[in-house]
């Protein structure tokens, strides 16, 4: 199994330049006060990570001709909710871990109050972006739209509470329909948002172009989570860039715990071809989609 499609590599180096890019200008200067914050800020966000939820917003917009002004903002913001989740799920009270993205975790650098803030800050900037950033021929109408489903998928029906769900899961056995639930919102939405952002980008967004890409989000963004669960057991924390073997010294339920590795990876395969099958109405403009939804099954980190 290739941990990346040939092909994605250009795409990939395009679409995380272009975000780097975008974050960099968005983020308040280290130099602002308060420094510390703004720091912290950066820190969390800047010089890591993938960006699967970026080329999934530029990879929607792809396949819909959408302007790349606006996907950069689209792109920034939900990265900024993204990295806000990870600061606040590595805090003491959560997973308390001390490894993210290779360096120390933001409550490590920088104390748990400034963690704590700089996530709220974060999740304030994502909406600000929405609201406020040049996105070319976005309209007002589709702002709203894109703010309501931002904000819908990182709340108490999206990411926090899937959060939720996992923090009353510990040391409990879950079902797979408990588990599985727990796993779609709290990574499966915001997953699916990267997606549907993308798409409210495009200049044009048909019923049915909209209910396929949001098909696959949903078969790619649970699909995410149980590569997450099997990369805990396998990988190896340099290559992670975060701690392996977590969820189990925790007493997480995951998929491997569940139905085995092999039945994980099955798993992660169905929801693979459920994806593709999702974009037969697409052409080769959503090829991008295709191979995010490889690699999100096959990656290795
Ligand atoms: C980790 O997300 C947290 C989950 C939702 C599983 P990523 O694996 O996308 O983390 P980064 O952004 O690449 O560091
Ligand atoms: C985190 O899930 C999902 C978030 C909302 C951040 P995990 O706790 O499994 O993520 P990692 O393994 O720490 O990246
Ligand atoms: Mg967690
Ligand atoms: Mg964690
Ligand atoms: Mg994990």
């Amino acid at each position: 199994m290739t941990m990346q499609p040939p092909e994605l590599a250009a795409f990939a180096e395009h679409c995380r330049h272009r975000v780097e890019t975008a974050l960099e200008q968005f983020l308040p200067a280290p130099a602002t006060l308060p420094q510390d914050l703004h720091q912290a800020m950066r820190y969390a966000v800047l010089d890591g990570g993938k960006r699967v939820r970026p080329l999934l917003v530029y990879a929607a917009g792809q396949a819909l001709d959408a302007d790349e002004q606006a996907l950069d903002v689209a792109a920034s913001a939900v990265e900024c909710i993204h990295a806000y989740s990870l600061v606040h799920d590595d805090l003491p009270a959560m997973d308390n871990d001390d490894l993210r993205r290779g360096k120390p975790t933001c409550h490590r650098a920088f104390g748990e109050a400034l963690a704590i803030l700089a996530g709220d800050a974060l999740q304030c900037k994502a909406f600000h972006l929405l609201a406020h950033a040049p996105m070319g021929a976005v309209d007002a109408e589709a702002r709203v739209e894109m703010l309501e489903l931002l904000a819908l998928a990182a709340g108490s029906r999206g990411m926090v509470g899937g959060q939720a769900l996992d923090m009353a899961a510990v040391g409990r056995e879950l079902d797979i329909a408990e588990l599985e639930d727990m796993h779609i919102h709290k990574t499966g939405a915001l997953i699916r948002a990267a997606v549907l952002l993308g798409a409210w980008c495009a200049p044009t967004l048909a019923h049915d172009q909209r209910r396929a890409l949001d098909h696959y989000a949903k078969c790619i963004g649970l699909a995410f989570q149980v590569q997450d669960d099997i990369l805990d057991v396998i990988g190896d924390t340099q290559a992670l860039g975060k701690r392996a073997g977590a969820d189990r010294a925790r007493r997480k339920p995951t998929y491997p715990d569940l139905l085995g590795l092999a039945g994980a990876r099955e798993r992660a395969q169905e929801l693979h071809q459920r994806a593709l099958h999702s974009l037969e109405g697409f052409g080769a403009e959503a090829d991008p989609l295709r191979w995010l939804s490889h690699y999100i099954v096959a990656r290795s980190a």
